[in-house]
C-alpha cells in the first residue's frame, strides 16, 4: 500500500519549506537557460515588482467584479494598455483570461455563438486553421463541438491563403492565423487572410499569444514584421498572453474584439439555480487576482521602452545563436522566423541523435518532429546559455559523428 501522505496533525514550515526545495531539485534549473521555452523572465528588478505586486492582490477574487471594482479598473487599464499595443483604436474592447488556451476558447465561443445569431442556414461550424496552428483550437473544438479543417500550409510553412479559402464552406465560423505559430516560429500572412476574410464575411482570428506583447516592439527596432494587428481590415478577434512575451507572472492573457458586438457573444448567463443571475465573460469561475496586479505592473514599470529593450535583447540573443549554430557546418535554420521562435535541423547528420546528445548533457531540448527540428523559444534571460549551448552543441556534433551517439528517434515532450 501507498504510505499516506495527507498528514494527521499540521506540519511546521520547515517541514514544508524542506519539501518543496527538495522537488525544486528534481526540475530542470530554468534560470540556466536550458528549458528551452516558458522562462519568461527580463530581470531580476522586475521580478521582485511582479511578486510584490501579486501578493498585494493575493486573497481577492478577479470573478467578484461587484465586491472588487478596484481590481477590475486594474483589469480594464490591463485590456486597454494591450489594446493600445495592438492597435485597437476607440472601438476594441476584451477581457483578461488564464492563458492562451482560454483566449482562444473564448474566441471560438463568441464565434460560434455570433454565426448562431447571424446565419440561420448554420448547420454543424467549423473552422478553417493552418496545419501549424497551435492545439488550443482542436482542445477547444472538442468542448464546443465545432469541426476542425486543418489546411497544410506553404512549403515556407505560412499559412496557405488560397487553399483556406478553398476549404472554407457555409458552416465556417472563423479562419485562424498565427503571429507567430509555435513549432517553427513563421509569421502567416495575416492582411491577406484578411481580406478573405473581408471577402467572404468571415471572422478572423490572429493567435498572437506568442507575439502580441513582442512583434510590434521587433518591428519598431527595424526588423520585418507584417501587420497583424487591428490595423489589418478584417482582424475580428486577437489573443495576446500576458504571461509569455508580456514577461508577467501566470495565470494571465488577453482577449481583444475589434469592436463590442462581438464580445456580447463570450458571456456565459445563467440564471436556473437558487442564488440568481450568473453572468462571467471568462471559462473560469473563481481566478488569482494576483495575476491581474502583476501584469499591470509589468505593463506599467516596463513601458514602451522596457519592452521595447527586452525585444532587443531577445532578438540579439537570437543573432548570437544563429551565429553559433550556422558556424556548424551540418545545421541550416529552418525557413525564415521572424521573431524569438526558431529551429534548426542537419542534411548531413542525424538531428534526432544530436538531441538525445544534447538530453544527455543536460538540455531539457524542444524538439519538432514535423520536419525533425530542434525547437528554440527565444526570451532576454537566454543569453546565459548561448556559449555553454554553442560548446554542447559541438561536442554533440562530433560524438553523432564518431558513432556514440543514442540514434533513436528522439523522445518528444511537450510539458
Ligand atoms: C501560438 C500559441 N497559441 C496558444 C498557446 C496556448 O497558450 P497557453 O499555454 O498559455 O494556454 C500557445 C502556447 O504555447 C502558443 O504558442
Amino acid at each position: 500500500m501507498t504510505e499516506k501522505l495527507f498528514p494527521d496533525k499540521g506540519r511546521s514550515w520547515e517541514h514544508i519549506e524542506k519539501h518543496i526545495l527538495d522537488t525544486k531539485k528534481e526540475n530542470y534549473d530554468w534560470r540556466s537557460g536550458r528549458v528551452p521555452n516558458g522562462s519568461f523572465y527580463v530581470s531580476e528588478d522586475l521580478l521582485d515588482i511582479v511578486k510584490k505586486a501579486y501578493l498585494m492582490y493575493f486573497s481577492e477574487n478577479a470573478l467578484l467584479k461587484g465586491a472588487f471594482p478596484g481590481l477590475d479598473r486594474l483589469e480594464k487599464e490591463i485590456v486597454q494598455m494591450t489594446s493600445e499595443i495592438l492597435q485597437g483604436g476607440e472601438e476594441a474592447v476584451g477581457t483578461m483570461t488564464s492563458g492562451g488556451t482560454e483566449s482562444i476558447f473564448l474566441a471560438m465561443k463568441s464565434a460560434r455563438d455570433y454565426a448562431r445569431a447571424n446565419n440561420s442556414d448554420l448547420k454543424k461550424p467549423n473552422i478553417v486553421i493552418p496545419y501549424t496552428a497551435h492545439p488550443a483550437y482542436s482542445k477547444s473544438a472538442h468542448y464546443l463541438d465545432v469541426d476542425v479543417i486543418q489546411v497544410p500550409v506553404r512549403d515556407d510553412f505560412r499559412a496557405d491563403v488560397e487553399a483556406m479559402a478553398a476549404a472554407v464552406n457555409q458552416n465556417t465560423i472563423m479562419m485562424v492565423g498565427s503571429a507567430p505559430e509555435f513549432s517553427l516560429g513563421m509569421m502567416d500572412p495575416i492582411e491577406e487572410l484578411g481580406e478573405l476574410a473581408l471577402q467572404k464575411n468571415l471572422w478572423l482570428h490572429v493567435d498572437a499569444c506568442i507575439g502580441g506583447f513582442l512583434a510590434p516592439f521587433v518591428r519598431k527596432l527595424g526588423y520585418r514584421v507584417p501587420a497583424f494587428e487591428f490595423s489589418v481590415p478584417g482582424v475580428t478577434s486577437i489573443s495576446a498572453d500576458l504571461h509569455k512575451m508580456g514577461y508577467t507572472a501566470k495565470p494571465a492573457s488577453t482577449i481583444l474584439y475589434r469592436s463590442a458586438e462581438y464580445q456580447e457573444f463570450q458571456y456565459f448567463s445563467f440564471s436556473k439555480w437558487p442564488r440568481g443571475a450568473y453572468k462571467v465573460a471568462t471559462f473560469t469561475g473563481s481566478r488569482p487576482s494576483g495575476a491581474v496586479a502583476a501584469a499591470w505592473a509589468t505593463l506599467t514599470y516596463l513601458g514602451q521602452d522596457g519592452y521595447l529593450k527586452a525585444a532587443e535583447r531577445t532578438m540579439d540573443v537570437r543573432q548570437a545563436l544563429f551565429d553559433g549554430i550556422t558556424a556548424i557546418p551540418a545545421f541550416k535554420i529552418i525557413g525564415d522566423p521572424e521573431l524569438c521562435i526558431f529551429t534548426f535541423s542537419s542534411d548531413v547528420i542525424d538531428i534526432n541523435s544530436v538531441a538525445n546528445q544534447l538530453r544527455q548533457r543536460g538540455w531539457y531540448v524542444g524538439f519538432n518532429p514535423e520536419p525533425p527540428a530542434i525547437h528554440w523559444f527565444l526570451t532576454p534571460m537566454y543569453e546565459v546559455m548561448v556559449k555553454d549551448y554553442i560548446k554542447d552543441l559541438k561536442d554533440s556534433v562530433e560524438e553523432v559523428k564518431a558513432g556514440k551517439a543514442d540514434a533513436k528517434k528522439f523522445d518528444v515532450r511537450y510539458g
